[in-house]
């Protein structure tokens, strides 16, 4: 007889990837298979069944490959060194799953993550099915185990916050690094300009001499008017004396990412018209992290934000006040979009735009801007408690464009903070990078 409720949940890692001819990238594992069990090999599969029993089936020993490939774990050491009940070589998974859904009530994996998964699973279904004559039951239904994961993701325990002010510090300390390099080269050779490569690679000696595996996402590093082009990578573009450089960029540490930006001026001083702007997206996410404690929603942090911009925005004459109203009719009509055109934050965790719902799927639909200028009827956004971690990255994007001020043309800024919601409000756990103006300003003159 099937148990009642049972289901056996079957979450494997990441496949390795070829990047070309032979050469394989990097190998990174699946962010729900590390975070249940914490094995980082390839070839793996963790099975977790209605008990919380849990069997890790993995590569078997083998001296001739591990000459080439490095030491694996193997079966035997499984259990003892990550805590799962039960490990069996990676061989025997499709004689192992039928067996293990016979008489569970239903098969959860990730749907739409694993592109194989859906018919090796169809696969094991087909056997046990085979079974039915001898008295034995078939799943009777699958399901997709993401969402459940994503929920227990979103709220991280305090190990997992140790983690991630690790990571936050050590990308913290390389956007110090990249600022302080820039400064000391544009004083050594005022006339001659920095390549934005060559500060990709202060970020990355600064990440990896630390220990972080890797960057958590490609680094934007953006030279002047680069800066408007929001996913710009990192290139050979010159950084001249007089421009602003905005650098997003974050490392992963065991497992967690981090995801900080800073724009500053490339000798180290603002210029007037980026100082005002600059100082208008400070205040902007001061707002947003004034708008991020429990209890609050997490898109109240965005709506804080485009105030403070639309205000700005209308005090800079970059939009035209009898034109375009006042601030409450900018956020309404959606005109701030002209300079302001992303969210302001999202989940941050094993994956740098984490799992987890970001709307309130308890709740009512309600009436509420949608963020492209317009309204409409959905859940409100989730409401936030203590052990969720956010970003919060207002900005200011301007491209020339009929009445907009030419003094402001081609600046674009970015802040950018990881903050965890505490008990009483959130904490910034990437302000070991200066944020203020006069604060760059003194890291670089320093
Ligand atoms: N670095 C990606 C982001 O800020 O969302
Ligand atoms: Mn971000
Ligand atoms: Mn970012």
């Amino acid at each position: 007889m099937r148990e009642a409720g049972g289901g056996l949940a079957v979450v494997p890692t990441a496949p390795e990837r070829t990047r070309n001819s032979d050469v394989d990238h990097p190998y990174r594992y699946d962010s729900h298979f590390h975070y249940l069990c914490g094995f980082d090999e390839p070839g793996a599969w963790l099975l977790i069944d209605a008990s919380g029993h849990s069997t890790l089936l993995c590569r078997e020993k083998n001296l001739e490959l591990e000459i080439w490939e490095g030491v694996r774990l193997g079966p035997a050491a499984a259990p003892a060194a990550l805590g799962v009940d039960e490990a069996f070589a990676i061989d025997a998974l499709d004689k192992l799953l039928p067996d293990r859904l016979a008489n569970a009530s239903a098969v959860w994996f990730p749907f739409g993550v694993h592109p194989e998964l859906q018919a090796r699973v169809d696969g094991w279904l087909g056997a046990v099915r085979k079974r039915e004559r001898s008295g034995i039951e078939c799943p009777g239904a699958q399901r997709n185990l993401s969402p459940l994961l994503g929920e227990m993701r979103l709220v991280k325990d305090a190990g997992e916050i140790a983690t991630m002010r690790r990571a936050a510090e050590i990308s913290a300390g390389a956007h110090a690094r990249a600022m302080r390099f820039c400064a000391e080269r544009l004083r050594a050779e005022p006339r001659s300009g920095i390549r934005e490569y060559e500060i990709e690679a202060e970020l990355l000696h600064e990440f990896r001499r630390h220990g972080a595996q890797a960057p958590a996402y490609p680094s934007i590093v953006a030279a002047g008017a680069n800066a408007c082009v929001l996913h710009y990578a990192a290139a050979g573009a010159e950084l001249r004396s007089g421009e602003l450089c905005l650098i997003d960029a974050g490392c992963e540490f065991d497992g967690y990412a981090s995801d900080i930006t800073r724009t500053f001026p490339a000798s180290g001083r603002f210029s007037t018209a980026q100082r005002e702007l600059y100082d208008i997206v400070h205040a902007a996410q001061e707002a947003a992290v004034a708008a991020t404690h429990p209890g609050a929603r997490q898109r109240d942090a965005h709506w804080a934000a485009v105030r403070v911009l639309a205000q700005g925005m209308l005090a800079t004459g970059l939009l035209d006040r009898n034109t375009v109203g006042d601030a409450d009719a900018v956020i309404e009509s959606g005109a701030y979009r002209q300079f302001y055109m992303h969210g302001t934050g999202h989940w941050l965790g094993r994956d740098v735009h984490d799992v987890g719902e970001y709307a309130s799927l308890g709740e009512a639909p309600v009436d509420q801007l949608d963020g492209q200028g317009g309204r409409v009827m959905k859940k409100p956004s989730r409401v936030l408690r203590a052990g969720m971690a956010v970003t919060l990255e207002p900005g200011l994007y301007v491209r020339p464009g009929p009445g907009v001020p030419e003094r402001y043309w081609h600046i674009g800024i970015r802040i950018e903070d990881d903050a965890v919601v505490t008990d009483t409000g959130c904490e910034l756990i990437s302000r070991g990078a200066p944020v203020a103006a006069t604060e760059i300003e003194a890291l670089m003159h320093g």
